[in-house]
């Protein structure tokens, strides 16, 4: 409690929303960007400093390297940390002159949040873009799910990024000069289906907590976007890569830079919420109201890849 009182007071509203665009196209003026160069998020390069939660892997991975050609300087974090020095390796060759630092730190934790932000403000890092992206997959029945599995989903989906989301934006306001968070939900959420109770409550509290939070932020200038693509081509599911490459021939699966660019052009926007890929916003509907007479036989068939 003594922790959430320390988080610095949002002071700023109204005006700051304006003041926040001014300085934007000002600081693009600065750098020389056209209007519409700036509107897809593009910087002078070295000038400001994003965060990706989960870089080293699928998505996360995406959005580094998307956003590091952007010209931001990158804080890769992760709860290993070689696969997110292999990432700023490839970075570091790709895109030149770019900071990229790596905090190893994991996110299902009740102080995770805290301890990233402070090790954030200690290093004097203004962070600009939070992209909220790691994540696990559980399928499962919720009668065979371990106490730790469910702790952990919901701390690292909801609780640790509702307050990073608390945390980054209180400070974005403070400087007044705006901002991006981006989080990353699911489709699940639109399929309360047996094995998926956990991921998918999950993912919704996260969606319906964005959405919210995205109205009452953007009058200091922020921008919040919940992304929630259906299938994509990483190794969330333990999909093999033959997997992956046969759903990705047969369209049931989107690549994981595909996905990222979505995410990143909608943030750019200001759209609060997407689902990458129109078709798969046809069967929303259709997921709500499935009749168990059409679950069960599902069921039976995908009890075998409950793990
Ligand atoms: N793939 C899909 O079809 C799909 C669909 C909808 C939504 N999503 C969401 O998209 C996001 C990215 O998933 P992905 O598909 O890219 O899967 P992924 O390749 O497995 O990436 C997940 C990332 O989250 C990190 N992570 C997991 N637990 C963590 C913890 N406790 N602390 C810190 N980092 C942790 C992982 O790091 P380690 O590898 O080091 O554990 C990994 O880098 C997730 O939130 C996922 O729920 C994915």
């Amino acid at each position: 409690m003594k922790r959430m009182n320390e988080t610095p007071a949002v002071v700023e509203t109204g005006a700051a929303a304006k003041k926040a665009t001014g300085y934007r196209e000002a600081a693009g003026r600065e750098k020389g960007l056209s209007r519409r160069r700036m509107r897809r998020g593009e910087i002078r390069p070295g000038t400001r400093w994003a965060l990706v939660s989960g870089a080293g892997s699928g998505i996360g991975r995406c959005y580094a390297r998307r956003l590091a050609e952007l010209g931001y300087n990158l804080v890769l974090v992760g709860n290993r940390r070689e696969p997110l020095e292999e990432v700023r390796n490839e970075l570091a060759a790709a895109c030149e002159g770019r900071d990229l630092r790596i905090i190893e730190c994991d996110l299902a934790r009740e102080e995770a949040a805290r301890e990233l932000f402070d090790r954030t403000q200690a290093e004097g890092l203004a962070i600009d873009v939070l992209i909220n992206n790691a994540g696990m997959f559980s399928f499962l029945d919720m009668l065979h799910t371990p106490e730790e599995r469910i702790r952990c989903i919901i701390l690292l989906h909801d609780l640790t990024n509702t307050l990073l989301c608390r945390l980054y934006a209180s400070e974005m306001a403070r400087r007044g000069c705006g901002g991006y968070i981006l989080n990353m939900s699911s489709y699940s959420q639109w399929m309360p289906w047996p094995g998926l109770a956990l991921y998918s409550a999950s993912k919704a509290y996260l969606r319906a907590f964005s959405v919210a939070f995205a109205k009452e932020v953007r009058e200091h200038g922020i921008r919040v976007t919940a992304v929630s693509p259906a299938g994509v081509a990483t190794d969330l599911y333990g999909l093999t890569p033959r997997w992956q490459r046969i759903g990705l021939r047969l369209g049931v699966l989107i690549s994981a830079d595909r996905c990222a660019r979505a995410g990143l052009r909608a943030l750019w926007r200001g759209r609060r919420s997407i689902v990458p890929d129109w078709w798969n916003r046809l069967w929303i509907p259709l997921c709500k109201v499935l009749p168990m007479w059409v679950l069960r036989p599902v069921r039976r068939f995908t009890m075998k890849f409950q793990k």
